[in-house]
């Protein structure tokens, strides 16, 4: 049963196996990130305990699932700007989705794919889904180049935007976050990466843990998720502007011994801060981190979000390959 060319592809737990949306069309071109058989292997190597994927393409008929659709949505409400040093940097806003595309929405890690209506893929911008409603959803967006200046423009205007989503890979090291969203959680989240732990937070709240945040303004200049956070009943404490970036406040904080998980939510230099950190520690704790890669389709189709081989869109990135942990 070979769908395409024999290759021995290191296999990675797929963000999208067991969800409507597997097979994809990576199944059926041979090219799956996690199912070594129907990569034209003898052997599975998948390590995944849930749906089987090959099972799962046979029963379909050999054929990918409908991938997820574009819907036209409108803008219900653009928060007031968050300035920095005076300059409009980022705004929240709240757009209307398809209730389905909202109840998908709430799992930590999600995303949307947004493009001003009218225009091709390559204008889309993935934006971390900060809440959920019944039938809208929020992102907070940081206006830094041509996509998101694009953006900028048509919201003010009005017009109608394109999204597509959600998708779930906006956190590698999810299932440790599983595995502890019960537990104890430090999340140090510092500008634009705000936006990825405000749905960490609820999570954390519906698993009954306890989730202490660090959060920075970074080069936002604000600290936008710090009132959010309080209401989920998370400890946070705002970090001043330190020229060590805050790391001897965290390594304290990690030495305490309470945390199950270190979070990362912002840039790939504060990840590998972190992860230095964590590697001189005798008992660290887990890691997990907000994905930073370039990301256009999010499907595992236009290979932007390449990682040594991985497709980190799709797959579970292991933290060895990018943190050597
Ligand atoms: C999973 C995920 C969630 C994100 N969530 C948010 C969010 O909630 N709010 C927010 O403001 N930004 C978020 N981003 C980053 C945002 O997508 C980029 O800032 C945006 O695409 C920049 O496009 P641009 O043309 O305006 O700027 P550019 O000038 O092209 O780029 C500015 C910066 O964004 C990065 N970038 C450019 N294109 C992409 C892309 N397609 N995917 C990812 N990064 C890119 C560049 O490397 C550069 O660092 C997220 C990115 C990812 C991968
Ligand atoms: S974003 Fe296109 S392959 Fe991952």
């Amino acid at each position: 049963m070979a769908h395409g060319l024999s290759s021995r592809k290191e296999s990675a737990p797929c963000f999208d196996a067991g969800s409507r949306y597997c097979p994809c069309e990576l199944a059926v071109l041979g090219q799956c990130v996690a199912c070594s058989l129907l990569r034209g292997e003898d052997t599975c190597r998948c390590g995944w305990s849930g749906v089987c994927v090959s099972s799962q393409f046979i029963f379909n008929g050999s054929q990918a699932t409908l991938g997820r659709a574009s819907h036209r949505v409108s803008l219900i409400e653009r928060g007031e700007p968050l300035l920095s040093a005076g300059t409009p940097k980022a705004f929240f806003m709240s757009l209307a989705v398809p209730r389905e595309v909202a109840m998908w929405s709430v799992f930590p890690g999600s995303f949307v794919l947004v493009r001003p209506e009218g225009t091709p893929e390559r204008w889309n911008v993935p934006l971390c889904v900060t809440a959920v409603k019944e039938s809208s959803l929020e992102v907070m967006m940081e206006v830094q180049g041509p996509k998101t200046t694009a953006i900028d423009r048509k919201a003010l205007s009005g017009s109608l935007l394109a999204l597509t989503g959600p998708f779930w890979s906006g956190i590698q090291g999810m299932e440790h976050l599983r595995r502890f969203g019960a537990g104890s959680v430090l999340a140090v989240a510092k500008g634009v990466g705000q936006a990825t732990v405000l749905q960490v937070a609820e999570y954390i709240r519906h698993r009954g843990g306890r989730l202490e945040a660090l959060i920075g303004p970074g080069p936002l200049g604000s600290t936008f998720a710090v009132e959010p956070l309080v209401e989920t009943g998370a400890s946070v404490e705002i970090m001043p502007r330190e020229k060590d970036h805050n790391l001897g406040r965290i390594a304290e904080e990690l030495s305490s011994g309470h945390h199950e998980l270190l979070l990362s939510c912002g840039s790939d230099d504060q990840h590998r801060g972190l992860t230095d950190l964590l590697r001189k520690m005798e008992a660290p704790p887990r890691f997990a981190w907000s994905s930073n890669l370039t990301m256009t389709c999010a499907e595992g189709i236009c290979g932007s979000c390449l990682v040594q081989g991985f497709r980190g869109c799709k797959a579970h990135i292991p933290e060895r390959v990018v943190w050597d942990m």
